[in-house]
This record gives C-alpha cells, structure tokens and sequence, in this order.
C-alpha cells in the first residue's frame, strides 16, 4: 500500500498543468469521488490497524500535496489570463503589419489655410453645393444675361418659374456669402470651404469639379487695405515669409473694385521659371470690396457697412505648393501619388 501511494506521489509530482484542461483533467483523475486519492481511501479502510498510522500519515500528505498543486496552479492560470499572458498568448511574436494612410494633399492645404484664417479670426461657414440661381447668380448682382449661366458653364439641374429659381450645381463658394449674409448682420468675418462645379472638359489644367475657399469679412470701415493686409499676411504664411503679393485691377459682377492677387513666384523667387510662365509673379486669387448691390440683397445697410471678399482655387495653392502639374490627379486615387503625402 505505502508503494502505490509513493508511486501515486510521484505522479502527481510530474503531472503536467499548462492550461484549464489539463487543470481539470488533473483534479477529474485525483480528487473527485471517483480519482486515485478516494479509491485509496476506501482501500485504506482494510489496511491492517498496525500499518494503519504510516499509512494514514502518507496517504494524508499525498492528498494535502495533490489539493496544493490545484490551488496554486489555479490561481496562477488565472492570473496569467488577466494580464494577458496565457498559454495561448504569446506576447513576444511581432505584431501583424499593417498600414498607415496618408492625407489627401487637399485636405492638408485646405486644414492649413482654414488654420491661417482662424488665426485672423475667420471662422469657417458652410452651404450647400445644390443651388438655386438666386444664390449662386442672382444676389451676386450677376446681371440676368450673363454668360456664366449659360451652359457651357454651368451644370442646370431643373428649370425653375423664374430664372432665380432654376437649380444648379453651384459655380463657386460665393452662394455661402449670401445665405451667411441672409442668415447674421455684421461684423461678419468667415471664409467658406467647398466643392464647386463647372462644365469644362478635363484636362491637366481644367476639371469639371474642384474646391474654392473664399473669405468675407463684413464690418463698418472694412477698407480695401484690410483686404490687401489680410492676403499679404495669408500669402506670407502659406508661401513663405519672402512672399510678395501684386494686385491687378479686375471685374466680378458681385465685387467693386476688384483685384486679381499675384503672389512672387516663390519656386524662382521672381527670376523667371515654367511655373510663373517666366513672369516671376502667380495669380492666386480674385477679391475686392463687396458691390453695394449685394449687400442690399441680403439687407445689408451699404450706406452703414462695407466689406472685402476673396476666392481662390485650393487645388491651385496644392498645385504651386507641391508642384504638382496635372489636376486630374487630385481626383484619381491613385495611391501611388497620394502615398507621397504621409506625415505632410
Ligand atoms: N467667386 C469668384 C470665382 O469663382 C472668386 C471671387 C470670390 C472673386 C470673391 C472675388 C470675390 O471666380
């Protein structure tokens, strides 16, 4: 009997506990009602009473040795699945790869320049890019036969009662400015972000989408210099401390006087290369002093109030920021090109 029991020691000893099965394998083989221990128990009863003490010692220590290894290997299973650490789990392999995507060279000039303006105190409005001829043409003192509307330029969507009430992709961003106008008074000094469409073939140079933000800043006072102040500082952050701009006299129906915005080639620094067409200077932006008219349209007090507007193409700050050629590219997807942008 004393044998069996030190082999029975010896077993348990050896006994392999890695995980919950094998625990419970260990505990169904040794410590039920029907294990090893129980059944030497039951044989213990007809050891004879001389060898009943050396018997009961051992057999008692062998069950003590068999109910500690349950416990401690218990809790130490346990433990090990909390942190994580589980047989199963081994935390040294090295992890699946995976990767990491890039920003749209869009959105990367677009969060900088809405950056640049929110330090000047713009904050950034919203409208919708389904437009009704009123807000994209109309309130914008564009006169009823101006060739923008015609279809060469637009894209109609349904034919309305009335001219302003035809629908329309919008044209630019400008339909913001009159609902912004519509909706608060003055002071006013936003810029507002978006897709615009226009009925181009597509080409390098040309598409039939792409984005604008233009910028309004509606006060008493608001001066052209304001304007000129405002995009030199913008030029000077986007391009730049060196950047100088150039303003040249030009005409939108909804602005008066107007101005086309150079910046000095910032690629040459005003010598002469393929981006400024050897002129050393890049046209960026059209703006001037709200017309009177549009103020008007929207309620605005033109006698009280004056106001400075600007919009510029974003696909063409990318292009000149990134010296990108061809605009086709912003709208392929290709990852090819856009993989260049991680960690811009
Ligand atoms: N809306 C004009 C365009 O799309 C840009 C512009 C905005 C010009 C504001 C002047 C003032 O070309």
């Amino acid at each position: 009997m004393l044998d069996k029991i030190q082999q029975v020691a010896l077993d348990i000893e050896q006994w392999q506990i890695t995980d919950k099965e094998s625990l419970e394998k260990f505990r169904l083989a040794y410590l039920s009602k029907k294990g090893i221990l129980n059944d030497l128990f039951e044989a213990f009863k007809l050891v004879p009473p001389t060898e009943k003490k050396a018997v009961g010692q051992a057999l008692n220590q062998v069950k003590q040795a068999a109910e500690a290894l349950l416990k401690n290997k218990t809790e130490e299973l346990s433990q090990a699945q909390e942190m994580g650490t589980g047989s199963e789990l081994d935390l040294t392999l090295p992890t699946a790869p995976f990767s990491v995507g890039s920003m749209h060279p869009l959105t990367i000039v677009r969060q900088r320049i809405t950056q640049i303006f929110a330090r000047m105190g713009f904050n950034v409005e919203d409208g919708p890019e389904i437009e009704t001829d009123w807000y994209n043409f109309g309130a914008l003192n564009f006169p009823d036969n101006h060739p923008a509307r015609e279809m060469q330029d637009t894209f109609f969507i349904a034919k309305g009662q009335k001219q302003s009430e035809d629908v329309l992709l919008r044209t630019h961003t400008s339909n913001v400015q009159i609902r912004l106008m519509e909706r608060k008074k003055p002071p006013l000094r936003s810029i507002m972000i978006g897709r615009v469409y226009r009925n181009e073939a597509i080409s390098a140079r040309a598409h039939c989408q792409f984005h604008q933000v233009e910028g309004l800043f509606v006060d008493k006072n608001v001066s052209f210099q304001d304007l000129k102040d405002t995009l030199y500082h913008f030029a000077k952050e986007m391009f730049g401390a060196d950047t100088q701009i150039r303003l040249r006299p030009s005409y939108f129906p909804f602005t008066e006087p107007s101005a086309e915005i150079d910046i000095s080639c910032f690629i040459c620094g005003g010598d002469g290369c393929n981006v400024c067409k050897h002129s050393g200077w890049v046209e960026i932006a059209g703006s001037g002093m709200v017309d009177p008219n549009v103020l008007e349209a929207c309620g605005i007090d033109s006698t009280e109030y004056t106001g400075f507007a600007f919009g510029m193409g974003i696909e063409r700050i990318t292009m000149l920021k990134y010296g990108i050629h061809d605009l086709r590219l912003f709208f392929e997807n290709d990852v090819r090109f856009l993989r260049q942008f991680t960690g811009a």
